[in-house]
Order: structure tokens, then C-alpha cells, then sequence
């Protein structure tokens, strides 16, 4: 079939390549030209496994083309999904106007019958309140579907392909057949229900992942003081056949471009709705102070202020050089606080905290160089490259990831 996707972040660009795969042919839509020049030569403009061989396949068999130009790509296909950004605001909500211009640019070129497929996360009532009535303006007839993606940092692409279920939100019959045949040389079950509650399924999916982990850190912060280990509970807890060992364990917190932005977002929907949201709150609430334990922790061992602190790892979680949200900087912005110097290195996302501290704090070129300058060593992204335990000899070390070291002193987060 032929598809538009709008938007090419990591979302599109990942629906873009996969659909390719497939055998569909991808027109993939942005406002950047630099983006598309980026695609159009083999190079994904963002770094996901698999994603420029993928690329590559699909150009070589003319089943991809990035593009400028919205108008004539949404009237050449029969699917268009709208991949554009959801951001945060300051109170939690999020910003609809990327969907809402993304919407229009789709009414505006219904020169014959296509499926509206909303693919970024938006809160529940989205796709048929405000996606909808934009459609409805044209006075043509059209298919809707809300398709939540489940995709994590550094594994979309395996996450698309092989991920567990694939979910529909569709308005009518006409709309699932047509996105049955858009999916159907994939693997996953497909389930199939109604818009909002596809958009609430991706909420209340990433919201009760969140909780497990703020859950296992809020347990996690006991054990340490009992002196037992948090990863052992989890280990036995996770043979209950109705919970699962995933997502279970404890250490600095979670971050990310996804977790903090969901919950805050069902949080504000939920208030908007007169509803408390007391869980959710605490789910944010825990994650916030957690980094801080970090530096609470090394607070036990030295002052750091006018001392040089090595930080070990600043994305969000290993395999990424995503520092969005990440506890890094949570933990970077209270040792400043406290006047101690910041050394870090990360082996992905130095170049994106660079930008946002400049030379607040040195960016080292290796791990050996954190140590070795360093009065104490805070691990904080669970890079395997920093799992070697005589890295740390004669060191003090500060441990938000459960990684072995032979450190002289060394305390864990939850352990
Ligand atoms: C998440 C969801 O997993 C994915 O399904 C959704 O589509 C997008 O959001 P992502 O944010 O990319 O994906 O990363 P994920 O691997 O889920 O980790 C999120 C955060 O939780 C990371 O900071 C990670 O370090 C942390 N985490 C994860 C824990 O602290 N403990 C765990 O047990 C698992």
C-alpha cells in the first residue's frame, strides 16, 4: 500500500523504515530539509540498531522517499499516520499544535478515500475530539485509527517488528480492514477497540511501567537501610505468575523522553477530570527525589563542595545518547548547588549535555580519565563499558545502577 508518515523523529522515521520493510511504499514527511536530505542519503538523522540497514533496503528498492512536500505524499497513499511530537507543558499537559497543523495538512488533501492513523501519544479523547472534527471539515470520507506505538530507546525497530501486540483504535469496519491490511505481514496479535481507549491503553501501559519502578526504588530505599538486596526481593517477587520481573529494578530512577512525560500528562487529563491522581503523583513524587539519594549518599563519604565528582554515564539509560529527563542532570544541577566541580563522560551524549552546560562542567574523553581526576565516582548510566570492577580500586564510589566494583568504598543507591 502506499503511506504517508508526518514526522520523522524516532517514532516516524522507525513506522517509516519497518513499513518499507514490509514491502509497503513510504513517502516519510518532515518540515526539516536537512532531515530528509539525511534520510534520502542512507543516514538516519537519529541512532536506533537497525535502522540505516533498513534505510538503506528501502531506498535501494525505491520503497522509501523522504519529502517535503505533505500535499502530493498524503494524496498519492491510501494510509497517512501522523508521528509528529506530543511535548510536555509546564503543568504536565501536553501540546496538541504539531497534531493539530499535521491534521489540517491531512483534511486539506483528501482527494479520495485514506485511513488517518494518529501514531503520537495523546491523551485519551485526542484522535476523536480534536483529530476528528479536523477531518470532518473536509466533508470527505475517511477512515480513523489511533495506533499507539510501543517502542523503547535503542530497540524501536526490534520493538516494531517483533513487539507484543499491536493495538487499533479504529472508528469503523472499513477503517480495521484497512489497517488489518497494513498490518499484515506482521507477526504480533492484533487487538482492535475504539480510539480513545487505544490512547488510554498507551497511558495506563507506560504510567503502571513507571510505577513499577518508582515501586521497586520505594522498596529499594528500605532494603538498603535493612541491609538486604533489593534485586533479590524483586527476584522472588517476580515469580508471582501475576506480576513479572521486569521493570523491576531499583536504582537512580527513571527518565526519558516517554515515562515522566506520560504520567504527568494522565496526571493533568485525570485532574482536568476532577479526579485526584494520588498513585500517579507519588509515581513522579518518588522519581524525583531518587537522583538526589545519590549525592545524599556521597554527602556520607566527602563534602563535595570545591571537590572534583566523576560522573559515570549522563543518558537516560544505556544505548542511547538521549539525556532528556535523565537523572544526570537532576544530579549535575545539585552537586553545582553545592560548589563541587562536575567531570562526566558518557560514551553517547556528551555532544547533548555540552549543549545545555557548556563548560559549567568538564566533559572528560574517557572513563579512566572521570576516575583517575575524580575525589569520588558517581555511576550513573548502565553503559557495559563501565562494568569493569578495577576501574574503580582506591575510589569511592556511588552506585545508581548495580554495577560491580572493587572500589575501596562503595555504596548503592538501594543496596
Ligand atoms: C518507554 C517504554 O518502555 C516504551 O514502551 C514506550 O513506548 C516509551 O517509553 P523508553 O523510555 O525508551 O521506553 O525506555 P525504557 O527502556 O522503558 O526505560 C525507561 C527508564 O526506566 C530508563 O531511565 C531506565 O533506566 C529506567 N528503568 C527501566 C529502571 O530504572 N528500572 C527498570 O527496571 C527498567
Amino acid at each position: 500500500m502506499n503511506i504517508t508518515v508526518i514526522g520523522t523523529g524516532y517514532v516516524g522515521l522507525t513506522t517509516g523504515v519497518c513499513m518499507a520493510s514490509k514491502g509497503h511504499k513510504v513517502y516519510c514527511v518532515d518540515i526539516s530539509k536537512e532531515k530528509i536530505d539525511a534520510i534520502n542519503s542512507g543516514t538516519s538523522p537519529i541512532y536506533e540498531e537497525g535502522m540505516d540497514d533498513l534505510l538503506k533496503q528501502a531506498l535501494k528498492k525505491g520503497l522509501l522517499k523522504a519529502t517535503l512536500d505533505a500535499e502530493n505524499s498524503i494524496k498519492d497513499s491510501e494510509v497517512v499516520f501522523i508521528c509528529v511530537g506530543t511535548p510536555s507543558r509546564e503543568d504536565g499537559s501536553i501540546n496538541l499544535d504539531y497534531i493539530k497543523t499535521a491534521a489540517e495538512t491531512v483534511s486539506q488533501n483528501l482527494n479520495n478515500y485514506k485511513v488517518i492513523v494518529v501514531k503520537s501519544t495523546v491523551v485519551p479523547g485526542t484522535t476523536v475530539n480534536v483529530v476528528k472534527p479536523v477531518m470532518d471539515k473536509s466533508k470527505k470520507s475517511y477512515g480513523l485509527c489511533m495506533n499507539p506505538e510501543f517502542l523503547k530507546e535503542g530497540t524501536a525497530v526490534k520493538d516494531f517488528l517483533e513487539g507484543d501486540r499491536i493495538v487499533l483504535g479504529v472508528i469503523d469496519d472499513e477503517s480495521e480492514d484497512v489497517m488489518r491490511k497494513v498490518y499484515k505481514d506482521f507477526p504480533q496479535k492484533i487487538f482492535v477497540t475504539n480510539p480513545t481507549t487505544a490512547e488510554m491503553i498507551k497511558y495506563a501501559n507506560n504510567s503502571l511501567l513507571a510505577a513499577k519502578i518508582s515501586f521497586a526504588n520505594e522498596v529499594g530505599n528500605v532494603c538498603k537501610k535493612l541491609g538486604i538486596n533489593v534485586y533479590e526481593v524483586m527476584d522472588g517477587v517476580g515469580m508471582d505468575k501475576r506480576l513479572c520481573r521486569s521493570f523491576l529494578n531499583a536504582g537512580i530512577g527513571f527518565g526519558g523522553s516517554c515515562f515522566p512525560k506520560d504520567v504527568k500528562a494522565l496526571i493533568s487529563k485525570g485532574e482536568e477530570l476532577k479526579e485526584p491522581m494520588t498513585l500517579l503523583k507519588s509515581v513522579i513524587s518518588v522519581n524525583e527525589k531518587q537522583p538526589i539519594k545519590m549525592v545524599e549518599l556521597l554527602k556520607k563519604h566527602l563534602n563535595p563542595a570545591n571537590k572534583k565528582i566523576g560522573l559515570l554515564g549522563l543518558a537516560f539509560k544505556k544505548g542511547t545518547d538521549d539525556v532528556r529527563e535523565a537523572p544526570s542532570l537532576k544530579i549535575i544541577d545539585e552537586l553545582l548547588s553545592l560548589k563541587a566541580e562536575v567531570i562526566a563522560y558518557d560514551p553517547e551524549a556528551m555532544s547533548n549535555v555540552k549543549k545545555i552546560y557548556n563548560n559549567k562542567i568538564i566533559l572528560a574523553d574517557n572513563k579512566e580519565e572521570v576516575v583517575k581526576k575524580s575525589d569520588a565516582v558517581l555511576i550513573i548510566t548502565d553503559w557495559d563499558e563501565f562494568k569493569v570492577p578495577e576501574l574503580y580500586k582506591n575510589k569511592i564510589v556511588i552506585d545508581g545502577r548495580k554495577i560491580k566494583t572493587n572500589a575501596e568504598i562503595y555504596e548503592g543507591i538501594c543496596w
